[in-house]
């Protein structure tokens, strides 16, 4: 399996902190936030990574991140997204490192106080499909939301609904077999112009073909807020995020 990170954007809704600095860059507790996605993956076994980076600072990705190392890896791979028209956009960038495997996706900006390690293992064995993960959270209104039916089953996703329809939260972490490359042609732009993950989840769907975990720790959307960046951070610090990996044994940092 392989892992996406994506890191580009503008993270306008952190202004001034991004106004000069790319949002992955900034401090989540000890790190800088991409570290914790790219921990996650690490962590659940998945060690082919590309990072997709674009706005502010795009080349010092890989002067912090460089190949890896003190993730125990021996190499990363970098793309660039020009422009940021949106999660499922920037997809595209990545059809050919993917390459028809399956793949899980994390936004860089999503900080989860515990393991995925379980939920990617549970999507190995699903036949055929894709899974998102839920987290059930006191304000959805500024994600993607799912409404579950009586037996816990996802019946729709929808993208930031104005009024109240469900309190799971869909976070940032999609996991996809190779259906995706012929859902991304078929989306069109929203409202705010841009491609949807939420339209190509429900994609998913329509066919029957989507799975849903509810995660059982905390979840963290640093780039939501500065308030949820200080969040993020309590949640870092609390559970002693990425304490494991060598940086930490080596003293860096
Ligand atoms: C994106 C997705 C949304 C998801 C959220 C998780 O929102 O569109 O469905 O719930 O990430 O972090 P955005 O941060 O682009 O507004």
């Amino acid at each position: 399996m392989k892992g996406v990170v994506l890191a580009g954007g503008l993270g306008t809704r952190l202004w001034p902190l991004t106004k000069v600095i790319n949002k992955h860059l900034l401090p989540v507790g000890p790190y800088p936030m991409i570290y914790y996605p790219i921990g996650m993956l690490v962590d659940a076994g998945i060690g082919d990574l590309m990072i997709v980076t674009g706005g502010n600072n795009a080349g010092m990705f890989l002067e912090l991140l460089g190949n890896g190392c003190e993730f125990g890896l021996e190499h990363i791979n970098y793309t660039h997204q020009a422009t940021p028209a949106g999660i499922a956009d920037a997809l595209k960038l990545v059809e050919h490192f993917v390459n028809r495997e399956r793949f899980v996706v994390i936004l860089g900006d999503n900080v989860i106080g515990g393991s995925i390690r379980e939920h990617v293992e549970g999507f190995a064995r699903q036949e055929r499909g894709a899974k998102v993960l839920l987290a059930k959270v006191d304000d959805p209104s500024d994600t993607g939301v799912a409404v579950l039916d009586d037996a816990g089953r996802v019946t729709k996703i929808v993208e930031k609904p104005k009024e109240r329809i469900s309190d799971h939260a869909v976070i940032g972490v999609y996991m996809y077999d190779e259906l995706v490359w012929d859902i991304l042609p078929e989306l069109r732009p929203s409202g705010r112009g841009e491609l949807e993950i939420t339209d190509v989840n429900n994609a998913y769907l329509e066919r029957g073909l989507l799975t849903a975990d509810v995660l059982a720790c905390d979840w963290g959307d640093a780039g939501r807020s500065p308030d949820y960046l200080f969040e993020a951070s309590i949640i870092a610090r609390r559970n002693k995020l990425l304490s494991h990996f060598e940086l930490l044994r080596r003293g860096a940092g």
